[in-house]
């Protein structure tokens, strides 16, 4: 018998924490899994990733059935926006997936402490139910998996009805007349798709010159673009002040960087300016933990804070905020600590926007390799000189390779157009596994695909395209 209830408990069940629960479970240790909310799968599967891929996929369908269905020759007539259907459907794909990872737990003999966790000991959490109830648990090491949330700006504070953050904007019971999102990053843009496709008037306030800080230029550029021929309107260079709310109506007040003004009144507001990690109340004083700049849980090339026997990963760490990078952290931080070797390649960790078309990035963009002096050859293929692509009628945009100019190793992949979020996957591939721009052009692609435009664009980087 162990001297511990637990070989080791996870705070958290988000992407990191249950994925890390379960690989812990496979190879053999007592597992408990501590969470507060009713369902488990934190912000992705809750009110992130899925509930906003869902909203996506339906107002996508709504958008293309107004706008271009009849270029296919499919005519329907006056096609009407049934928006409670829209959002019961979005909860009923949140229900499945969250009751799934009960399940999942369940068969993995994995324990659902249901409460708040925190530290009464590096070796012992106490849970405290929503009826008040405590309990405490001895365990032999402890994962903080405990996320973030979105961050509140003292010129927006979250109203919850005419100001929102991205969980508001995933229940607005009408569509909003116009719409202005503060931030133009991953969500702002996200949302703001769902809800211009759905008919509001969205206007983007960006602090920043481009929109998706970080993200290669010529796809920021390109989107920004095709979303302003979509309707988005943006203003970029221009900070939100202040906020005035009234009767339904809240109004941005804004400066430019040229130290103008601008004033814009609408019926909701979206602030989506980042995300900060969550470690309200998990009682870090307690193990003398103490959080590095910017909030963040500090921790070592193996996922261990300086406490002996807690680890943390996931949004509470340092790294992109994204689901698929705190899930590869929980299985490597798993297998670490039965002594096995876990490890995540940082370099090879795809970034999707899902607005249409989408954006996803792998790698090092042009600009940065660029700017490190990096000698590279670039290869780049339009979607518009696609087979497959023509028959869809969806041509917008490009894929881009970057390749190390010497030994033509992929370095960086980057696509802006249809499907981008799934044709990403070969070159994250191609990039974990040193790949050549040769290995991609050599490879046979089935005809007519999508992913031709990828290999189109590993041959364009020795100047050999074929299609064009
Ligand atoms: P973000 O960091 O992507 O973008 C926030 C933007 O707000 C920045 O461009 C910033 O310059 C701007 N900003 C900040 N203060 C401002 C002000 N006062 N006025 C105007 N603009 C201002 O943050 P976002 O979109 O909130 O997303 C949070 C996190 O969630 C990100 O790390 C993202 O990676 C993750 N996420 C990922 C998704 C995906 O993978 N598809 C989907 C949704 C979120």
């Amino acid at each position: 018998m162990s001297e511990f209830d637990f070989d080791l408990t996870v705070i958290g069940s988000g992407p990191g924490g249950y994925v890390c629960a379960i690989r812990a479970a496979q190879l053999g240790l007592k597992v408990a899994c501590v969470e507060y909310e009713e369902t488990l799968g934190g912000t992705c599967l809750n009110v992130g990733c899925i509930p906003s891929k869902a909203l996506l996929q339906s107002s996508e369908y709504y958008a293309h059935t107004l706008h271009d269905l009849a270029k296919h020759g499919v005519k329907v007539s006056n096609p009407t926006l049934d928006l409670p259907t829209m959002l019961k459907r979005k909860d009923e794909v949140v229900k499945g997936l969250t009751s799934g990872v009960q399940g999942l737990l369940k068969k993995n003999k994995v324990t659902w402490l249901k409460g708040r966790g925190s530290f009464v000991t590096a070796q012992k959490i106490k849970v405290t139910a929503a009826d008040g109830q405590v309990t405490e648990h001895s365990t032999k090491n402890v994962v903080i998996a405990t996320g973030s949330k979105p961050i509140e700006i003292p010129p927006a504070k979250f109203d919850r009805k005419l100001i929102v953050s991205s969980t508001g904007a995933l229940k607005f019971d009408a569509v909003p007349k116009h719409l202005i999102v503060v931030g133009g990053g991953v969500i702002g843009l996200e949302l703001g798709s769902v809800w211009m496709r759905l008919g509001a008037k969205v206007t983007v306030i960006e602090a920043l010159p481009q929109i998706l800080n970080g993200m290669d230029t010529e796809l920021a550029k390109g989107l920004m673009k095709i979303l302003e021929k979509q309707g988005m309107t943006f203003h970029l260079d221009t900070k939100l002040t202040e906020t005035k709310t009234a009767k339904n109506q809240v109004t941005a007040l804004c400066q430019k960087s040229d130290g103008s003004t601008v004033e814009i009144t609408g019926d909701r507001m979206l602030v989506a300016v980042g995300r900060k990690a969550y470690t309200e109340g998990l009682g870090l004083e307690a193990i003398g933990l103490t959080l590095e700049g910017g909030g963040k849980v500090p921790v070592d090339h193996d996922y261990r804070t300086p406490v002996a026997g807690v680890y943390a990963i996931g949004d509470v760490i340092k790294g992109p905020m994204l689901a698929h990078k705190a899930e590869d952290e929980g299985v490597a931080v798993a297998e670490l600590i039965v002594g096995q070797a876990g490890h995540v390649n940082y370099d090879a960790i795809p970034g999707v926007v899902y607005t249409w078309p989408e954006v996803a990035s792998v790698g090092i963009s042009e600009d940065k390799a660029k700017e490190q002096g990096l000698e590279v050859k670039v290869g780049k293929f339009p979607f518009m000189a696609n087979g497959r692509a023509k028959a869809f009628g969806m041509t917008d945009g490009f894929v881009k390779i970057v390749a190390d100019k010497k030994t033509d190793r992929i370095l960086g992949a980057h696509i802006l157009g249809p499907n981008a979020s799934e044709l990403i996957a070969e070159l994250a591939v191609a990039v974990e596994f040193s790949a050549s721009a040769e290995d991609i052009a050599r490879s046979t692609h089935a005809h007519p695909t999508l992913a031709e435009v990828v290999k189109e664009a590993a041959l364009a980087v020795d100047k050999r395209s074929i299609h064009i």
